[in-house]
């Protein structure tokens, strides 16, 4: 039988190089060899204020990338969380089975809370509804980047509580994260994660920006002090950030790209990345507007819906029937 994988995005923003890299990227290699599942995670978006027209539309644009960046619905099931009930159903139970220490030592709560002056109780619970949408699944694998590792420690966690307490009802799933890409920083600062969230659209390489605006967005980017091209996150951040993302997108390893670039100045190495990322996303961008035209896109999200129902209602009813609940 082939694993089974799921991840989830949420539709709150423009989709940054960030997501592509730490997860998106990762999506597509899988689906050709396992049973993959990719949910765009509306509900996990409304912990935070959203526009509802917006939000809607934001859906519709993620659907939309999913397909550009080659997730095949014949391969692969996509769809949209708030579709399949059986996500909220789960989530409250699972919200009976953590605890208020484990949610309060989540960081994301901590960076997401900050500064607020209002915090839902959502955003609180938000793991829960994670390890439900994880765990309707039965999944094996679960592609993310770096910072969803203590997300998905508490995914495991409550998975093996529930099958201590209730009898075995979960797969205990693995995080699966990428060697290099698991956590790309900001351009204008490297020791924060690009982020789709940061107010500076400098800090970040959108999914979607115009090939001008990527070069603009790499040129600017911050280096360190001296004028060496190598690989050392410790003393150089910001290069070896710029380094990470290079070899990503053109498959040369770190060694190759520091040795094609010793003795040459920033200049140079900026150059040729903005150029690189120009030649991978700009393919992407033009298979995503065909796509938006398409009008295809409801569909395939109707059949996702269609197909993830059925697996997560079978979990769901083995859940509620190991904890007693119905008439
Ligand atoms: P979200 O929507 O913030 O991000 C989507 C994915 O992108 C990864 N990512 C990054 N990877 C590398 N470098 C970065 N700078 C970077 N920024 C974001 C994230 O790690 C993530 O994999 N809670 C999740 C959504 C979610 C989910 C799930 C994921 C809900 N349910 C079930 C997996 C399984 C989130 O907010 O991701």
């Amino acid at each position: 039988m082939k694993s089974r994988v799921f991840s989830g995005i949420q539709p709150t923003g423009l989709i940054t190089l960030g997501n592509y890299l730490g997860a998106l990227r990762q999506f597509v290699d899988l689906q050709d060899q396992s049973d993959a599942f990719y949910c765009i995670v509306d509900m996990h978006a409304i912990t935070l204020p959203q526009d509802p027209h917006q939000l809607k539309e934001r859906i519709h644009d993620l659907a939309s990338l999913y397909l550009a960046v080659g997730l095949d619905p014949q391969k692969s099931t996509l769809f949209v969380q708030s579709d399949v009930s059986a996500h909220s159903e789960l989530g409250w139970i699972l919200q009976c089975v953590v605890h208020m220490g484990e949610l309060s030592r989540m960081t994301q709560f901590k960076e997401k809370g900050e500064g607020k002056e209002v915090v839902t109780a959502g955003l609180f619970t938000y793991p829960a509804l994670m390890a439900a949408d994880i765990l309707l699944y039965q999944t094996h694998l679960v592609p993310v980047g770096d910072d969803q590792k203590q997300h998905l420690e508490l995914t495991r966690d409550l998975a093996l509580r529930f099958n201590a307490r209730f009898g075995d009802t979960f797969t205990v799933p693995d995080i699966m994260l990428i060697k290099q890409g698991a956590r790309i920083m900001s351009l204008d600062d490297p020791s924060k994660k690009m982020s789709k969230s940061n107010p500076n659209p400098g800090s970040r390489i959108e999914m979607l920006d115009p090939p001008d605006v990527i070069r603009k967005k790499v040129s600017r980017a911050v280096t360190d002090s001296d004028r060496q091209i190598r690989f050392d996150p410790q003393e150089k951040p910001a290069v070896s950030n710029l380094l990470a993302i290079f070899s990503v997108i053109s498959g040369q390893s770190i060694d190759e790209l520091v040795a094609a670039y010793d003795g040459k100045g920033y200049g140079d190495f900026k150059k040729d990345l903005g150029e690189a990322l120009v030649a991978h996303l700009s393919p992407i961008q033009a298979r995503y507007e065909d796509i938006r035209q398409s009008g295809e896109v409801e569909r395939i999200l109707q059949q996702g819906a269609e197909k993830a129902r059925q697996v997560a209602n079978d979990t769901l009813a083995n859940v509620k029937e190991r904890v007693g609940l119905g008439g």
